[in-house]
């Protein structure tokens, strides 16, 4: 295995069947209806040979949340790994495809405009700035004025103080639920609300492709997991799950959604760690995981300091979750926000990292629709870029 440099750097319903190589109009997949379910049951292919390793038994009391130890090694010797030279073709692709989130009855994207977005995330009305939004606003001034939470921003300070509330003063937190998974929406000083509703396109493909494995539980590794969504709802549709992320804070709100869902006797490791160093030792010990899901934000930092660049860092963390991939692999999700870059950056460094392991690459955006009764008038929000690699033509 030689090492190379790299720079730094819908339709509705089931796929089966589409052509892998396809270019030119749009997919359109709407993979997430209330209460339904979409997508596809991909699942099998072997781009790498790393074993699965046993993980906790489900009924099995709740793990502890693992805290990564302080490293001797520097972050920037560990990353000194070289790039795998992979040789044969090409995955097939797919692109450009977008994946459309329709309602869950936890969401909604009720109206946009005029750089906002109006929202339900279960019982909350919640407005927040959303610089996409050029177009003017459907509703009437009424029902955005009706909205239980509004992101300002306007303080310095961490916390509820960046959020007004027209009707009464509201807690941090309240209870909702997506994809039959209950959790707390939550009010960070960053503006984001606990979830990110467009992942639903994403996870009812995961939750088809979960539930249609026979004999062992699927291992599904979730990295940059957040609040821990994701990784429940894995959990709920049978899977074994590895969930990091680099703060104790969001690992404990993740804790707290795994009690409110009832799934602490669920098999779910909490692991506090930065990602990349969690992915080079996972490496380093052969495990594996069926299915990957990487949510890097464009810049982040371990529990040690250690620095995320997503520029710098995705082509090794993109190789290393090749690595780490299972014999019978579900595929790797990628999706990336709020960076200065098209899709085909990550599509073709995707194909190139799955080169020779077969199966095929599709990459686009994820959007959000408004909901209503005339859908001819729904505006379209994309959130992010995603590419996924799916084993599978
Ligand atoms: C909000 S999620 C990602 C959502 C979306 N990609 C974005 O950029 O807004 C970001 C998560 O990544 C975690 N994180 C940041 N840097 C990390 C690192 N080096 N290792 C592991 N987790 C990290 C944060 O703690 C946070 O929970």
């Amino acid at each position: 295995m030689a090492g190379r440099k790299r720079d730094k750097a819908g339709r509705p319903g089931d796929r089966k069947g589409a052509p892998a190589k396809t270019r030119g109009a749009p997919h359109r997949d709407v993979t997430s209806k209330a209460g339904g379910k979409g997508g596809h049951r991909d699942a099998g292919g072997k781009p790498s040979s790393r074993d699965r390793e046993p993980a906790r038994k489900a009924g099995a009391k709740p793990a502890p949340i693992q805290v990564a130890a302080q490293d001797d090694k520097q972050a920037s010797q560990l990353f000194d790994r070289p790039l795998t030279r992979h040789s044969g073709a090409l995955p097939g692709e797919r692109i450009p495809v977008i994946l459309e989130s329709l309602e869950d009855q936890g969401y909604q994207l009720l109206d946009s405009g005029n750089g906002e977005k109006l929202e339900r995330y279960g019982p909350m009305r919640i407005v927040r700035p959303e610089a996409q939004a050029l177009w003017p606003r459907r509703m009437k001034p009424g029902e955005w004025d009706n909205a239980d939470a509004v992101f300002t921003g306007d303080t310095e300070e961490d916390g509820l103080g960046r959020w007004a509330f027209p009707k009464a003063p509201l807690g941090e937190t309240w209870p909702m639920q997506l994809m039959g998974v209950d959790f707390h929406g939550r009010l960070t000083s960053f503006r984001h609300v606990g979830v990110f509703p467009e992942q639903l396109a994403h996870w009812r493909f995961m939750v088809d492709a979960i539930e249609a494995r026979k004999g062992a539980p699927a291992k599904v590794l979730n990295l940059f997991g957040y609040t821990g969504v994701a990784s429940l709802i894995a959990a709920s549709a049978g899977a074994e799950v590895t969930h990091v992320d680099a703060s104790k804070k969001a690992i404990g709100w993740a804790r707290e959604n795994q009690a409110l869902a009832g799934l602490d006797k669920k098999p779910i490791r909490w692991i506090c760690d930065d990602a990349m160093k969690f992915l080079l030792r996972e490496e380093k010990r052969g495990n594996g995981y069926d299915l990957i899901l990487t949510d890097p934000p464009k810049f982040g930092r371990g529990p040690n300091g250690e620095v995320w660049q997503l520029f710098d860092h995705l082509p090794l963390m993109l190789d290393v979750c090749r690595a780490v991939l299972s014999r019978n692999p579900i595929g790797l999700v990628l999706t990336a926000y709020s960076i200065r870059a098209s899709f085909y950056s990550i599509h073709e460094l995707m194909r190139e990292t799955m080169r020779g392991a077969g199966g095929r690459v599709e990459s686009g955006e994820l959007i959000i629709r408004e909901s209503g009764d005339d859908a001819s008038e729904a505006r379209a929000l994309s959130t992010s870029l995603f590419s996924r690699w799916l084993p599978h033509e």
